[in-house]
């Protein structure tokens, strides 16, 4: 990986930084992405699960379809990447971790600021009554019902056809429009509102440095891209980062 000294420098003198993650990042921990040969949506039609429609209509085969994902979600580990994101947030002054990501990786590494725009797979509610089944609280046994008031308890995340959390878009996109630059990380950058936000930073002077295996639209206006597998690149250049603030004079 080469990273030029003008980029470089932009990278350590940056006070308010951003980083937008999607399904890419946690690929090398064996969480599979959505689109591509190995996507989920190869296999599996969105509409038929990830929609509130098809969970009225067959809630037991949504809920376990989730609670599949959770299983996987939950046995396998943050990889470098997630870590390198937990670096810089040490680093820098000001840093936003915006993720589409609902696997909960980035938590679970030790990241703290983060924006989930596409909600959080451990956290469910129910339709009823509102009560909350956070983490282990839901018993994946039962036929996913409240326990308070029999309600069906849905998952916290974001289906097709509904608004993104308004709260968590707000932070996302202040953080954005205020970025002197953002990473953009393992997202394939075609899913809206998500993708706009890496043309804000543009728009208000910032800089986006993209990390992908492959290029996406955000390649054609990025500042730099790097392409190859994010646990790598990303360690690669928190490293560098942290070499070259070390040099500097105090
Ligand atoms: P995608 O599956 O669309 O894209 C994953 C991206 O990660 C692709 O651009 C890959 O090239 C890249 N990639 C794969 N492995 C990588 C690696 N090791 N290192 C770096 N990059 C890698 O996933 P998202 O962009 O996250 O929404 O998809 C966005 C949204 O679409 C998801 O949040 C989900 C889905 O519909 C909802 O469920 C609401
Ligand atoms: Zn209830």
């Amino acid at each position: 990986m080469i990273l030029e000294d003008d980029v470089l420098h932009s990278l350590c003198s940056a006070g308010n930084v951003v980083a937008l993650t999607g399904a890419g990042i946690s690929a090398e921990s064996g969480v599979p992405t959505f689109r591509g040969a190995d996507g989920l949506w190869s296999k599996l039609k969105p509409e038929e699960l990830a929609n509130f429609d098809a969970f009225l209509r067959n809630p037991e085969l949504v809920s376990e379809w989730y609670k599949h994902r959770r299983e996987v979600t939950r046995v396998v580990k943050p990889n470098a990447a997630h870590y390198a994101l937990v670096e810089m947030e040490k680093i820098y002054p000001h840093f936003t971790l915006i993720t589409q990501n609902i696997d909960n990786l980035h938590r679970r590494a030790g990241s703290v600021n983060v924006a989930e725009l596409h909600g959080n797979i451990e956290r469910n509610y129910c339709l009823g009554c509102g009560k909350r089944y956070d983490g282990k609280d839901l018993d994946d046994n039962s036929p996913f019902r409240c326990s308070k008031c029999g309600g069906l308890i849905r998952p916290d995340i974001v289906w097709f056809g509904e608004m993104l959390p308004l709260d968590q878009w707000e932070i996302a996109e202040k953080a954005s429009e205020n970025a002197d630059v953002m990473y953009v990380i393992g997202t394939s950058a075609v899913v809206y509102p998500a993708a706009q936000l890496p043309m804000a930073v543009k728009r208000n002077g910032g800089a986006v440095i993209e990390v992908n295996i492959e290029e996406t639209p955000v390649t054609e206006f990025a500042d730099a891209s790097f392409h190859g597998p994010a646990s790598e690149i990303l360690t690669q250049i928190v490293e560098k980062i942290k070499e070259k603030i070390s040099e500097e004079p105090k």
